[in-house]
């Protein structure tokens, strides 16, 4: 539960947290802006629109846009605490990671706060093209492999992947529907990053994911 004295202090955290500035850390949980649960694009229109984007200005994502993207990508959309995104067995395996200018922050559906987790600008780590460095958001998908019961270790590479795919496809439809870019990313040095995220003994990274307004 938080606050109101967080709250009001997260707002401005989360404005903090739209700008590029590299100073200073994370240090307070952001609740985020309730998602709007209508409107928006035609779905159809949103998959006309979907593609994969490399170049990116460096306009920051404001709070709002933030709560939609996350919310959409695998927030809560039924009062059972189910998510937008489907996943495998009905275990719950991914966390959502931001890689931001403020630090690494991780998404917590439930309450729909972004918990500062590391204070360093990791974006660099993220992947292995250049604009991963500089791009506002790179989320990334880490697997609870622990939690993934009596299965091989491929197995579970495997159904890990697909459940950050499909958050990864609800994210491009979000990007695709409110003029933002994005791109899904493997080339990516899971292990090292894992390391740098301190990731406990069977969590692993699977995929990462750029997003940012695409450069003019
Ligand atoms: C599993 C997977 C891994 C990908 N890895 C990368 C990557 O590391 N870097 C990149 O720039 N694009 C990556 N992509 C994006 C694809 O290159 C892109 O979706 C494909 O070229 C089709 O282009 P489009 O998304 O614009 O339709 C990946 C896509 C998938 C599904």
């Amino acid at each position: 539960m938080i606050t109101r004295r967080q709250a009001t202090g997260s707002m401005l955290a989360g404005v903090a947290l739209s700008m590029s500035s590299t100073e200073g850390g994370a240090t307070e949980p952001v609740q985020l802006p309730a998602a709007a649960r209508s409107g928006g694009m035609p779905l159809m229109s949103a998959l006309a629109a979907r593609h994969s984007t490399r170049e990116y200005s460096d306009r920051a994502l404001s709070p709002q846009t933030l709560g939609e993207l996350l919310w959409a990508a695998f927030g809560i959309n039924r009062p059972s605490g189910e998510r937008t995104a489907p996943y495998w067995r009905h275990v719950m395996v991914i966390d959502v990671y931001l890689a931001m200018a403020d630090g690494v922050w991780l998404y917590e559906p439930q309450t729909h706060v972004l918990r500062p987790y590391l204070p360093h600008d990791l974006r660099a780590q993220t992947g292995m093209q250049e604009f991963v460095a500089t791009v506002p958001l790179n989320l990334v998908y880490v697997a609870h492999g622990e939690r993934m019961q009596d299965i091989s270790a491929e197995e579970r590479r495997l159904y890990a992947s697909v459940d950050a795919a499909f958050i990864g496809q609800n994210v491009y439809l979000y990007c695709a529907s409110v003029g933002l870019g994005s791109v899904f990313r493997g080339a990516v040095d899971a292990r090292r990053l894992g390391e740098l995220l301190k990731l406990p003994e069977g969590q692993f990274v699977t995929f990462a994911q750029s997003i940012g307004y695409p450069r003019a």
